[in-house]
């Protein structure tokens, strides 16, 4: 065990502490960063040793750490009042945020349901679609439609709509019987097309099922254009267009779940926003509050939330409550994140952050190993393969990307790969000259593992 015996931090964190997503074992080799402050896209350890953090603290992140504007928000809403229930009572944090969501989505999303993360997000909408039907007389509407490879977190709900079998597998009795259908895969595209010119012809398996299947389908849910932890695997909105038509014309809703790519991440504040999208439900968290606090919404419009609504007598009303719905501190930093995204500029400036990205992945491109760099707006991917001619991926023993993430942390950079995919989703303030950084430092880890 590499664990010194004097580090009583990290022998007190390894009694203890059981961190997710995590063989625990990994840590008596290698035990986890022991992070003592951050300030922009920077972490610092205990010893003051400096880690740029390009994965955004796990996508949430998008404005920096320690940002002022932020920070002056959170503390004087603490001034105020930090928590309060949200059933018979409201605030105005919550108002304002509600007003701002509704102002910057499409149209049709004017309800705005809070919780407190992103599988929650998710669950909420999957029980207001079922819950719509049955008081819409179609009860037998209860199953959805999700892609394989698909991700909307990990509660037994999210989970069922989950189509990565490594987070399904130990539940997979407990799980409701949803539909999982074949979905886009570009880089290995089984049409043998290109995503630049292709017409999503992909599609056809959801057509099929929503032909098929309408009568018990609720709602379709996906993650717009890209799907985070199946690998940053990356879509045409093309795909989308046709989910809208299908979905409408077969009365199915669609579930937008934009929790990792909402709030400026895709180059645009939200997929759905100004480009004719118009999902019946919206997923957001992580970004919403800059990855400071905990919080989530699920939009949706009035021909949903008529259906619940009525006189008590009906019990039509939505029972869906978690304490720390909407917490004020959250929601006054949701706010001011909001304001700085859509004030001074912020969005233009990220076009010349997104092309320096696409620029310096070039010398990513000349790896031997580079089976594909995908990138959408300010998420980069460098999937690492063992045969570039065939594509084969390397063996998930390997461990290829760990072994990269274990090189960064040499090197001042904190990366997370998913199996052999190494990804960027730095925070959005990020220089052009960090971006250099980042890119070749990724390129360095790369060479030391796999040509050592
Ligand atoms: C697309 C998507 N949906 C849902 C979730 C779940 O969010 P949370 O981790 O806050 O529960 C995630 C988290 O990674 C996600 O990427």
């Amino acid at each position: 065990m590499r664990l010194a015996k004097t580090d009583n931090e990290l022998i007190r964190d390894f009694h203890h502490v059981w961190h997710p997503c995590t063989q625990m074992k990994d840590h008596e080799e290698v035990p986890p960063l022991l992070v003592d402050r951050a300030e922009g896209i920077y972490l610092f350890d205990r010893d003051g040793n400096r880690y740029m953090d390009v994965i955004s603290s796990w996508w949430v992140n998008l404005l920096g750490h320690n940002h002022p504007r932020l920070n002056d928000a959170v503390k004087a809403q603490l001034d105020r009042m930090a928590h309060v229930m949200f059933a018979g009572i409201t605030h105005r944090p919550a108002i304002d945020l509600a007003e701002k969501l509704v102002r910057l989505t499409p149209p049709n999303l004017t309800r705005v349901f809070f919780s407190d993360n992103g599988s929650t997000s998710v669950e909420i909408a999957l029980k207001m679609s079922v819950q719509y039907w049955m008081q819409s007389g179609k009860p037998g509407k209860k199953r959805f439609a999700y892609l394989s490879g698909g991700y909307h977190g990990e509660t037994l709900g999210a989970l069922s709509v989950c189509g990565i079998g490594m987070f399904r597998k130990p539940f997979e009795e407990v799980l409701a019987p949803n539909i999982e259908v074949a979905g886009p895969d570009c880089f290995r595209c089984p049409y043998g097309l290109k995503p630049e010119s292709c017409a999503a012809e992909c599609f056809e398996p959801m057509e099929k099922t929503l032909e098929s299947r309408h009568r018990e389908l609720a709602a379709v849910i996906v993650e717009p254009l890209v799907q985070g932890a199946a690998g940053m695997k990356m879509y045409p909105a093309a795909y989308l267009a046709k989910l809208q038509d299908a979905c409408r014309a077969h009365g199915v809703h669609t579930i937008y779940d934009e929790i990792a790519v909402g709030f400026g991440r895709t180059g645009d504040l939200f997929v759905c926003s100004g480009k004719k999208m118009d999902p019946t439900f919206l997923c957001l968290s992580k970004g919403i509050t800059s990855g400071y606090l905990p919080l989530a919404v699920t939009m949706t419009g009035e021909e949903v939330f008529s259906a619940f609504y009525g006189d008590y007598e009906s019990l039509k009303l939505f029972i869906h409550s978690h304490s720390y719905t909407a917490n004020p501190l959250a929601c006054a930093c949701a706010n001011a994140t909001l304001d700085i995204l859509t004030g001074e500029n912020f969005m233009a400036g990220l076009a010349p952050r997104i092309s320096a990205m696409r620029e310096e992945a070039r010398r990513l491109e000349d790896l031997e190993w580079c089976g594909e760099y995908r990138q959408t707006g300010m998420i980069g991917a460098l999937e690492l393969v063992r045969d570039r001619a065939t594509g084969e991926p390397f063996p998930f023993d390997r461990r290829i990307g760990y072994r990269v993430y274990l090189e960064g942390l040499k090197r001042g950079i904190f990366m997370r790969p998913l199996g052999n995919v190494i990804y960027f989703l730095p925070p959005l303030v990020i220089s052009p000259e960090e971006i250099g950084t980042m890119v070749e430092t990724a390129r360095q880890c790369v060479e030391a593992v796999l040509n050592p």
